[in-house]
């Protein structure tokens, strides 16, 4: 097991949504932590539960969502968040996890002045009056790159390009001074070349006031980048864990490893980008057994018949996969060169 004390740890997590269709197994069993301020990634495919995790984390399901209890458990600080009223609820939201979203315009109001979404925040979380809680926003806009803070704070949310409102959202969730800071893609509505500056704001901040991070993203680029240990979701569940370094040399899955093989090479043609065979699977009838199995080049009866266990391989380093100890999945340097280099996302792979 880890050593490292979590700050968010989650365990058998089970989250349903009841639709006409019918009950959508959106995760199942979802076992992963967050250390202390540590960078976090949790990477998948589209429609592997990333989104759900964070929201069920921050208890912002929709109405037709629900948290199986038992036996989910969502520990942070060592208090499970279940147990939680919704008031206590709402001073974790604010003070202690912030979550930055995909979209910085949904989470913004246009019709208000940026100094009025953010002022009345921080007094409400921060007991400091309005003068003090506008020079602590001013700050913090300052801090993570906007210019002339002091008279842009009195604009309206249109008046900024997309880049600089992620910013302004990410100066407001750190003007709470958050312990944990949960962000879902927070660059894929950006620009290319903003989503990098994006970017290495969320890398400096995390290490200027030691936050914890959960980074949920596509891009195995980015992970390398910004984060010290991953999570791989697949199917609802977490299919790897261990230290980033360690995932990008020597996956112990072959679902991590397709998706670096997903990646195309710098020679390649971009066009011919390599897909891993098959589709995301559908969670009202998720696979029985191992939910990768029927994309898995691997699998064999067990996988249909069994779900895999958690295994800890290491003190670090956990799979749930039946073959991991027969299959050497090592990719080679090259081409974990590349995949640092790269930006291009697994979305929709
Ligand atoms: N309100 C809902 N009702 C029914 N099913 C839902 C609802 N919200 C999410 N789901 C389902 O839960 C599963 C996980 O969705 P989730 O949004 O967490 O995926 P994701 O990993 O965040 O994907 P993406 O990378 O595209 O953001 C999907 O199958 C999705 O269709
Ligand atoms: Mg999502």
């Amino acid at each position: 097991m880890r050593k490292i004390e979590p700050i968010l740890d989650v365990k058998n997590l089970y989250t349903r949504f009841y639709t006409e269709s019918g009950v959508v197994e959106a995760l199942d069993g979802v076992n992963f932590d967050v250390g202390y301020g540590e960078p976090v990634g949790i990477v998948g495919e589209s429609g592997c539960g990333k989104t759900v995790t964070s929201h069920s984390v921050l208890r912002i399901l929709p109405k037709n969502g629900r948290i199986l209890q038992p036996p989910s458990e969502i520990y942070y600080k060592g208090v499970n968040l279940l147990d939680l009223t919704d008031e206590q609820m709402r001073h974790v939201r604010g003070k202690e996890a912030a979550m930055i979203f995909q979209d910085p315009m949904t989470s913004l109001n246009p019709i208000f002045k940026i100094s009025d979404q953010m002022v009345e925040v921080i007094q409400l979380h921060r007991k400091v009056n309005k003068n003090e809680a506008r020079d602590i926003a001013i700050e913090m806009m300052e801090a993570v790159g906007i210019p002339d803070s002091a008279e842009r704070i009195d604009n309206y949310p249109h008046q900024f390009s997309g880049g600089m409102r992620q910013r302004i959202l990410i100066a407001r969730a750190l003007a709470l001074q958050p312990s944990l800071l949960i962000a879902d893609e927070p660059t894929t509505a950006l620009d290319v070349t903003i989503q990098a500056q994006v970017l290495e704001i969320i890398k400096e901040m995390q290490k200027q006031f030691g936050l914890a991070l959960m980074l949920i993203t596509h891009n195995l680029g980015v992970v390398a980048e910004i984060t010290k240990r991953v999570h791989i979701f697949y199917g609802g569940r977490v299919v790897e864990s261990g230290p980033t370094e360690e995932i990008f040399v020597n996956p112990f899955h072959p679902y991590t490893r397709a998706l670096f093989d997903s990646i195309p090479s710098l020679e390649q043609d971009k066009t011919r980008l390599e897909t891993i065979p098959g589709t995301v699977p559908q969670l009202i009838n998720p696979p029985q057994g191992c939910r990768f199995h029927p994309r898995c080049k691997y699998a064999t009866e067990i996988c249909r018949m069994a779900r895999p266990p958690d295994v800890w391989v290491t003190e670090t380093r956990r799979v749930q996969c039946h073959h991991w100890e027969e299959l050497d999945l090592t990719i080679d340097k090259e081409k974990v060169k590349e995949v640092r280099r790269s930006t291009v996302s697994v979305e929709g792979v």
